[in-house]
C-alpha cells in the first residue's frame, strides 16, 4: 500500500448503502456495534449538508478507486475554541493492509490545512490493538486512560485517549 493508493474524498450517494449497512450488520463496525441504528438517519444527513458540517463531517477512505470505508470527525472539548475528535472504520476485507493509519493521518493533516484547531484527539478500546498501532502509525501519543468512559457490550468500558498536535510530525 502507497499514500498515493489511498485517497479521501466527499460522500456520495452510493455511499449512504455502506454507512447504513454499519448501523444495520451487528459487528460489522468492530467494537463500536451500540445495537441497531435507524437506517434512514445516513439519507437525511446526506440531504442536509452531505456529511460536511461545521461541527462534524466524514470522508470516504478510497483504495485504488474502491470504497474501503470511513473516516469522520466532530468538535468537542471543554474551552471557547474546541478541537476534534475523529473516527476511522474499514470494510473487514480493507483491514490490515496499511490503509488505516495512513487515511488516519491524512485526515488530520487535512484537518490542520483547512482549520485552525490546535489538537486532534481519538479515543480506542484496550483490546483494540489494530487501532493502537495504527494510530501511532498516523503520529499520535497515547495520553492516558479514561476510566469507565462508556458503555459497550453490556457493561462500562475503559477507553484509551491518544492525540496529535499541530506541530507533531506528520508521517506522510
Ligand atoms: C482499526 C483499523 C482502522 C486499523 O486500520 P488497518 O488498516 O486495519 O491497520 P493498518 O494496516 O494501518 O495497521 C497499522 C498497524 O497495526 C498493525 N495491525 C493491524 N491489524 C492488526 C491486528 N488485528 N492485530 C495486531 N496488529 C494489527 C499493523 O501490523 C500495523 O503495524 P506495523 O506497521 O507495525 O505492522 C481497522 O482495522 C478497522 O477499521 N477496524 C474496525 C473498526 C475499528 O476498530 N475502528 C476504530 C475504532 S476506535
Amino acid at each position: 500500500m502507497t499514500e498515493a493508493s489511498v485517497r479521501l474524498r466527499p460522500v456520495v450517494e452510493d455511499d449512504l448503502a455502506m454507512f447504513r449497512r454499519f448501523l444495520t450488520e451487528p459487528g460489522l463496525i468492530g467494537l463500536d456495534w451500540a445495537g441497531f441504528r435507524d437506517a434512514q438517519a445516513p439519507a437525511r444527513r446526506f440531504a442536509a449538508d452531505g456529511y460536511l458540517g461545521t461541527e462534524d463531517g466524514r470522508l470516504i477512505v478510497e483504495v485504488d478507486e474502491e470504497r474501503a470505508g470511513l473516516v469522520s470527525w466532530h468538535a468537542t472539548g471543554p474551552g471557547v475554541a474546541k478541537f476534534w475528535e475523529i473516527g476511522i472504520v474499514l470494510l473487514p476485507e480493507w483491514r490490515g493492509r496499511g490503509i488505516g493509519w495512513r487515511a488516519q493521518a491524512m485526515l488530520c493533516d487535512y484537518l490542520f490545512t483547512h482549520t485552525p484547531a490546535e489538537r486532534v484527539q481519538a479515543g480506542t478500546h484496550p483490546e483494540n490493538i489494530a487501532e493502537q498501532r495504527s494510530l501511532e502509525k498516523a503520529g499520535f501519543r497515547l495520553e492516558g486512560v479514561l476510566r469507565s468512559v462508556e458503555f459497550r457490550a453490556g457493561q462500562w468500558r475503559d477507553g484509551w485517549l491518544y492525540s496529535r498536535l499541530r506541530h507533531d510530525p506528520s508521517p506522510l
